[in-house]
């Protein structure tokens, strides 16, 4: 037998959450709660190269949670837990619906709701497990107020987890707690889990009593009591929010990050930025960004799902959404980059500037007031303020091409389709509708007539 399988518990409702949705799918920076301790598991498994096999419990709200891990994972198997009776009927639906799981020679027991695990967590208590040749180990941890959390009760050779339903004023008392994470050897799992009953305060099958004092299983103390916090309460998720964070900026600041209000700033975890950057106050990172080195993220940058390269500026209040910038490009104060927005090395977007699909080259420029959509910037080209890329008819979308060092003057438009080639000249408040040769000037706008002394007539006294 060889090995692990990794078991994760989320049949539970989350009742104590009050959501509309189980609590698996409780909303967790930018992803859902099960994303992060299955990440995490997933990371160590790499780690320590182990040959894992992945299986998550539902119950309530089935559907919703397989259908959310089939769109961002593979090679998860589900066992469904027809009815919560407690973590030990979970256990035994999947030792009764995923064929291969007594053939493992370790499983490995998460629960969804504990988000802030690490995978270094993991990587000791399996060192623990297998350096005592233990049979189980559980993960604890020490709080002050243990409220809420299993009892951890060390005696004889191993130890027993009381819930807090079952405990008595003493065993309330203390602090030691179980933290849901557990290593085990499959074999002694399917010894114990057989004798688990629902004889207790809660009528369920509690999966803590597969420990015992008499059976070579160790609880392993941790110091960090953050990475087990488990969620079930609205409280702790916002706990979690706000464990993850400054997690993800001590990170960072280990790695050459320079933060000026560290406390104020949001960053995903999937997020990656470059030494050397420096981060305002009220900067959201999110989803897959990445950021790259000696960058500047002025105040209130909002970015997400980015690739920002090294020494890029972004100014104050910019808002970016699946968006590359290539090289040092400045881009703000009031930027709005939507999606399949491509900006080359050396390329200023200005402010109050929103552009979409659009691609621009080298050194291109548009400073001011404009919205540029479904259109390519050539090399060097110039737009000046206030220009519009006419590009939705009503039914489709439509491309504007401007070619390379060409004056787009202030106020102008093209109705697009439309192309213009390199060198050409578009004066201020002109409607460009009709292509244009590379070299070319264009100028589309009513004469000027001046009427002297004729103001008057409009003119209130
Ligand atoms: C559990 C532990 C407790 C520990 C705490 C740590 C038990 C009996 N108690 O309590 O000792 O201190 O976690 O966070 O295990 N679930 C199912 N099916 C069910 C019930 C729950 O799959 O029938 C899942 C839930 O979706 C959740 C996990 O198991 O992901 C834990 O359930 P929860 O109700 O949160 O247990 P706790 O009361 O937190
Ligand atoms: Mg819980």
């Amino acid at each position: 037998m060889s090995g692990i399988a990794v078991v994760i518990l989320a049949a539970g409702k989350g009742t104590r959450m009050s959501l509309p949705f189980s609590k698996p799918l409780a909303p967790l920076q930018d992803q859902k709660l099960i994303d992060f301790p299955l990440k995490s598991l997933q990371a160590f498994i790499s780690l320590r190269k182990l040959n894992a096999k992945y299986s998550v419990v539902t119950g309530h709200d089935k559907e919703n949670v397989e259908s959310y891990l089939n769109d961002h994972y593979q090679g998860i198997d589900y066992a469904f837990q027809k009815e919560q009776n407690g973590t030990g009927g979970a256990l035994k639906s999947y030792l009764e619906q995923c064929e291969w799981a007594k053939e493992q020679k370790y499983t490995l027991i998460a629960c969804a709701d504990t988000p802030c695990l690490e995978a270094k967590d993991l990587e000791r208590l399996f060192q623990v497990l297998v350096e005592n040749e233990a049979k189980a180990v559980a993960a604890s941890f020490h709080l002050d107020t243990p409220k809420g959390y299993g009892r951890i009760i060390r005696s004889g050779k191993g130890f027993q987890i009381v819930e807090e339903k079952d405990a008595t004023n003493e065993q309330k008392a203390i602090t030691e707690v179980n933290s849901g994470l557990y290593i085990v050897e499959t074999s002694y799992l399917l010894e114990q889990i057989a004798k688990v009953d629902t004889n207790n305060a809660a009528g369920e099958f509690y999966l803590t009593d597969i420990f015992n004092p008499q059976a070579h299983v160790k609880a392993v103390s941790f110091e960090n009591p953050q990475s087990f916090l488990g969620v079930n309460t609205a409280e702790q998720l916002q706990e979690a929010e706000a464990i993850l964070r400054q997690q993800k900026v001590a990170e960072l600041t280990q790695l050459g990050v320079r933060f000026i209000d560290p406390s104020t700033v949001y960053i995903d975890q999937e997020v990656e930025v470059g030494a050397g950057t420096s981060i305002a106050p009220h900067c959201h990172l999110k989803g897959k960004t990445s950021i790259g080195h000696h960058a500047t993220l002025e105040a209130g940058v909002w970015i997400k799902d980015s690739d920002i390269a090294d020494q890029v500026e972004i100014l104050s209040y910019s808002h970016l959404e699946k968006v590359q910038i290539k090289g040092a490009s400045s881009v703000g104060p009031f930027a709005r980059l939507r999606p399949g927005t491509l900006i080359e090395a050396q390329v200023k977007i200005g402010n109050f500037v929103e552009t979409k699909k659009a691609h621009f080259h080298k050194g291109a420029k548009a400073s001011h007031l404009s919205y540029v959509g479904d259109a390519e910037v050539g090399e060097q080209s110039n737009i000046g303020c206030g220009f519009i890329t006419c590009n939705y008819d009503g039914k489709n979308k439509h491309k504007t091409t401007i070619g390379k060092r060409t004056f787009i003057g202030s106020d102008s438009q093209t109705i697009a389709p439309v192309e213009i080639g390199d060198d050409c000249f578009v004066a201020c408040g002109s409607t460009v509708t009709q292509d244009m040769p590379s070299e070319s000037f264009a100028v589309s706008r009513g004469r000027q007539q001046t009427k002297p002394g004729m103001a008057k007539r409009f003119l209130k006294k």
